[in-house]
């Protein structure tokens, strides 16, 4: 979605038996066929998102790449069937699991055959994120982080842990877009470490050029997850890592500037500082 959002949101949400269903189903049958797979709008003052399903491009390829890299980063090999990106039935499935285990998430209000209509959930955390002076970023990067740590804690995992699939309401953070199956197809400290790299990975850009920064809250998320199981895979990955450090000195002054590397270059350096914090 690409429109700047309000950044009020409503103080409660529409009453269950109050839904305006038939304005619903009717929103998603005249959705025009547009590239665009994800829309907000507003029915009597309240906001709500719309989700159609999306044939998955090159989904088998994609599941195939994607376990090469769990096999070179955490040395486990998931089946690729099974790390195939789910569908919006999927994800609606995870977000009323997540919901009744008291999870913040979005609820979902239609489930058609090709459309999910859920609660509008505020602006994302990388939107915000932008709006803020350095001081109050790094606090909300530590909520993000504790917020990680608690999610993982209770035993969850998110598949798609980066900045843009957070969100603020009401003073809490949410979590969105759950069609990732990582959970699935791989054992769950390592879905989660998998979390911790797309989480950090995202904050890269937003820790205002002090990699130290990234490195404390790498090293708070450990101190309150407590889990040997993630700590251990995150060592997997700094191993990986590791070489992506050795091999800098001989990157190009070009290559090294550039902005994937970059930020590549960072993850590896925050989670070589953080595990050893
Ligand atoms: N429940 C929601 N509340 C607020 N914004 C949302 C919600 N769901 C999606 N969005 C917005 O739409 C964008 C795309 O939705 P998302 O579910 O992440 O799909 P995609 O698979 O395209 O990333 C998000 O980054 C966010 O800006
Ligand atoms: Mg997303």
């Amino acid at each position: 979605m690409s429109s700047l959002y309000p950044l009020h949101s409503y103080d409660c949400e529409p009453p269950c038996e109050h839904l305006p269903l038939r304005t619903l189903r009717e929103r998603a049958e005249q959705w025009p066929s547009s590239r665009v797979s994800v829309q907000a709008f507003d029915v009597d003052g309240w906001r709500y998102v719309m989700k159609r399903s999306r044939p998955p491009r090159w989904a088998g390829l994609r599941a195939w790449a994607g376990a090469l890299s769990c096999l070179a980063v955490f040395g486990v090999w998931p089946a690729p069937g099974r790390l195939r990106v789910g569908d919006i039935h999927h994800e609606a499935a995870r977000l009323r699991a997540l919901r009744e285990q008291g999870q913040a998430v979005p609820r979902v209000y239609l489930e058609t055959g090709n459309h999910l209509v859920f609660e509008y959930c505020g602006l994302t955390v990388e939107r915000i994120l932008e709006h803020m002076r350095p001081a109050a970023r790094l606090a909300l990067l530590s909520r993000v982080v504790d917020d990680l740590a608690d999610f993982h804690r209770a035993g969850h995992w998110h598949g798609g842990a980066q900045l843009r699939n957070l969100t603020m309401m009401h003073g809490r953070i949410y979590r969105i877009d759950f069609e990732e199956n990582v959970g699935a197809a791989l054992p769950l400290p390592i879905a989660q470490a998998y979390d911790v790299l797309l989480t950090f990975h995202s904050m890269v850009d937003h820790l205002g050029g002090d990699p130290a920064a990234g490195t404390r809250l790498l090293a708070r998320y450990l101190a309150r997850v407590q889990s040997p199981g993630v700590a251990g895979a995150l060592g997997a990955a700094d191993r990986w890592l590791g070489r992506l450090r050795r091999i800098e000195p001989w990157l190009g002054a070009r290559l090294r500037r550039g902005h994937d590397v970059r930020r590549a270059l960072a993850l590896a350096g925050i989670v070589h500082g953080g595990l050893a914090a």
